[in-house]
């Protein structure tokens, strides 16, 4: 029976020399003669548990070694600091109860298809790598509602269903509300522009829905956006709100998630560098860029290097092939094949690349002032920067309605984008809201939106219109740019994807 006095892995370090009882799930084990080192995982961490002949039971012994893989038990034993261990601490087995048995587990420490990943997510949950998303996404999003708390901003939860579309007619799930239809939110942000009316400074937290056909590896059609908006604000301010803001989560994460990242392989000599002030590019300036010899120059040096990694992995992979042939143990070929499946991924990954490159470098080239940024020109900004950029001042005509005109130039908008650094693309978008009546109705009316549905958005320019502004970060993609996880789908519990939700 689970043990009222367990003790969590995270604690072990108060408990060297004691006594303890862990109760968890085996993640891995293996044996060695008389010896056998169990994995046991408990939600709180990983801890190499040793079961010795002579030491225990014979019975329980021979229960151990034939226990399968996420059976459920507790372990009672000794706790020893052992740095190579897993966690640092190993527990010397004195006795064991098995709470359930699981045999034949469907998600082995090999590797698998991301299809299959996907249909099991219920159990690819307790993967390490899932787990350590988790514990990042928790503290990401603990930092989220901390720094706004602490800020002065106060919560406001906004509808789920709506009446009208704020960022584009193309995206909006539509449901049957009692005979008429109605969408499923794509922002918070126009219902927050008439809190900040009120409150001064809010922000709203929660699920956001758009019908994006894309099935890129930053889109999802449920995400989790974070969206604040301040009255009297500009520009200036709203990109320093940002930039202390994503510094805040990043600086979090390093100091609460040091071991889950470098489990992940994430790059945390480049987090430690995310501090204000970030880079500062009009999207002027990043046309310029684009279609600028340096990125011609910068996408030829990168497709060098693409192909070079290319041939390595053929290499490894001819090796590894090769090596398969051999007399091998079963847990040999199992290692080879799993290694295989990785390298395999990322040569397909590689050729990818590769044949988009030239696309991109044309698409670069060819780039004209008043398109919105597509995906690739992003990717190939932010690859170019080891912090994160912004990019202000789009051109009107690619933009939202709600987004205010710069009375300086009106042929652009006063708002920005936030790009990741090393490839990873837009984590916020944001602006100055238009305060002005007039020029409100005017931008509503040139998008083919109808005004009926913007009446009560309207009042707020009518009764004490201020200057405003806001932004929203997406969760999964922040998350992603942390870990150096490719897919956002990775990033959520259970994602919501274009094609197929799985479970
Ligand atoms: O740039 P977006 O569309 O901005 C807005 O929705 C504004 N109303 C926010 C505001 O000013 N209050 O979306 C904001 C962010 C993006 O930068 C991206 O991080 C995320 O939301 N996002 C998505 N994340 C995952 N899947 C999608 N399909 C996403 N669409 C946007
Ligand atoms: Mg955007």
């Amino acid at each position: 029976m689970p043990n009222s006095n367990k003790t969590y892995i995270s604690e072990l370090k108060d408990y060297v020399g004691k006594q303890v009882a862990l109760c968890g799930w085996l993640y891995n084990s293996r044996a060695s003669g008389k010896i056998q080192f169990l994995i046991i995982r408990d939600g709180t961490g990983l801890c190499q548990c040793i079961a010795e002949y002579g030491k225990v039971s014979e019975q329980l012994f021979d229960e151990l070694k034939h226990l399968g893989q996420e059976s459920s038990l507790t372990v009672t034993g000794v706790v020893r600091a052992d740095e190579r261990s897993v966690g640092g601490f190993e527990l010397a087995i004195i006795d064991a109860q098995i709470i359930s048995e699981s045999s034949d587990y469907p998600v082995t420490p090999k590797s698998h298809g991301t299809d299959f990943l996907l249909k099991n997510r219920h159990l690819h949950l307790r993967s390490q790598r899932q787990w350590c998303i988790g514990k990042i996404r928790h503290t990401v999003i603990d930092a989220i509602r901390r720094f706004f708390n602490d800020n002065g901003f106060t919560l406001i939860d906004t509808p789920i269903f709506t009446g009208f579309a704020a960022e584009g007619e193309q995206t909006l799930f539509e449901a049957d509300y009692f005979g008429t239809p109605i969408h499923l939110t794509q922002t918070g942000q126009l219902h927050l522009e008439a809190a900040a009316m009120s409150f001064g400074k809010v922000y709203c937290f929660g699920p956001t829905f758009r019908a994006e056909k894309s099935k890129t590896r930053r889109h999802l059609t449920e995400f989790w956006m974070v969206e604040p908006e301040v009255a009297f604000i500009d520009l200036d301010g709203l990109l320093e709100l940002a930039e202390n803001f994503v510094s805040f989560i990043a600086a979090e994460v390093l100091r609460e998630n040091k071991d889950h990242l470098e489990t992940l392989g994430a790059d945390i000599t480049a987090l430690k560098k995310i501090k204000p002030p970030f880079y500062r590019l009009t999207y002027t300036e990043a046309v310029d860029i684009l279609t600028g010899e340096k990125t011609q120059k910068f996408l030829t040096e990168q497709l060098e290097e693409l192909q070079k990694q290319q041939r390595q992995l053929e290499t490894k992979i001819g090796d590894l092939e090769k090596q398969q042939n051999g007399q091998l143990k079963q847990w040999q070929k199992d290692k080879i094949a799993a290694e295989l499946i990785e390298l395999r991924t990322a040569l397909s990954e590689t050729d990818t690349k590769i044949e988009n490159n030239p696309k991109h470098a044309k698409l670069a080239a060819e780039f004209r002032w008043g398109k919105d940024l597509g995906g690739s020109d992003e990717t190939i900004i932010s690859q170019m920067h080891d912090k994160p950029v912004f990019i202000t001042h789009y051109p009107k005509q690619a933009k939202a309605f709600y987004m205010k005109t710069d009375r300086e130039n009106d042929k652009v908008v006063l708002n920005f984008d936030l790009l990741a650094p090393a490839g990873f693309g837009e984590i916020i978008g944001g602006s100055v809201r238009e305060d002005d009546y007039e020029l409100l109705v005017e931008r509503i009316k040139e998008q083919g939106l109808d005004v009926k549905n913007y009446e009560w958005y309207l009042d707020l320019r009518r009764y004490g219109s201020v200057p405003h502004g806001g932004f929203g970060l997406g969760v999964e993609r922040t998350i992603a740019w942390l870990t150096g996880e490719k897919h956002i789908r990775q990033c959520i519990a259970f994602p919501r994807l274009m094609d197929k939700v799985y479970i």
